[in-house]
């Protein structure tokens, strides 16, 4: 299975993807994740996404094609992938096509995850992350049942430097403005599924798996 997961920040996408990516059983790319490693290990690519990503900008097209390119060239990716948070753009979408077609494989579905604007504020700044396994909690929707650590596996519990009111308010204006133009995009190669994403967490998932054809 080929897939991407399009949708606002806070929608969801890096919760469903890891259910996703344990049902199908391929792996899960995440260039958000990828920065954010590059920026805890210090690399130069990591200094150069922090200062996008501090200010809720996007990180420059040709940078974020190269990493993904790299990584649809990986071994794991022969059976499928999970794309969250990529394309973001239509020069983005156009270079991954164009990536995929010398690749000789094609998209299966793009998962389109619909939430309102008024809910995404509150979810990314609630959002808590495991320092050590990665998972995703919010302090209110679906907390951890030890507080400030991971009910998964005993780590600590952080919040993202760009999970604050005033950037995610940006990053959700920079959705609207450069990403949901990918909507029509992929509508129009009519491999587009949407999904209301303002329902419990498994209830989405299960909506996903339906939509995918596949049995629950
Ligand atoms: P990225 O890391 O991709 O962030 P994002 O797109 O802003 O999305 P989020 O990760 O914030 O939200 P999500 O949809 O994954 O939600 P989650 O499942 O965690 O990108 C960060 C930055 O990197 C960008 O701003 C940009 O600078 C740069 N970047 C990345 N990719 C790029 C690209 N391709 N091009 C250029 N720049 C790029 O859920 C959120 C919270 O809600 C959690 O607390 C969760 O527990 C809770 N929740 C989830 N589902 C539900 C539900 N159904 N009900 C109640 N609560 C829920
Ligand atoms: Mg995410
Ligand atoms: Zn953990």
């Amino acid at each position: 299975m080929r897939l991407i997961l399009l949708g606002p920040p806070g929608a969801g996408k890096g919760t469903q993807a890891s259910a996703i990516v344990e049902k199908y059983g391929i792996p899960h790319i995440s260039t958000g994740d990828i920065f954010r490693y590059n920026i805890k290990e210090g690399t130069e690519l990591g200094k150069k996404a922090k200062s996008y990503m501090d200010k809720g900008l996007l990180v420059p097209d040709e940078v974020v094609v190269e990493i993904v390119e790299d990584r649809l060239k990986k071994d794991d990716c022969k059976d499928g992938f999970l794309l969250d948070g990529f394309p973001r753009t239509v020069v983005q979408a156009e270079a991954l096509d164009e990536v995929l077609k010398n690749m000789d494989i094609s998209l299966d579905k793009v998962i389109n995850i619909e939430v309102d604007k008024e809910i995404l504020v509150g979810r990314a700044v609630g959002r808590r992350i495991c320092k050590n396994c990665g998972a995703t909690f919010h302090i209110k929707h679906n907390p951890s049942t030890k507080g400030d650590i991971c009910d998964k596996c005993g780590g600590e519990l952080y919040q993202r430097d760009d999970d604050n009111e005033e950037t995610v308010t940006k990053r959700i204006q920079v959705y609207l403005d450069q990403t949901a133009p990918l909507i029509e995009y992929y509508n129009k190669q009519d491999k587009l599924v949407t999904i209301d994403g303002d329902k419990e967490i498994n209830k989405v998932f299960k909506d996903i798996v339906v939509s995918l054809g596949s049995d629950l």
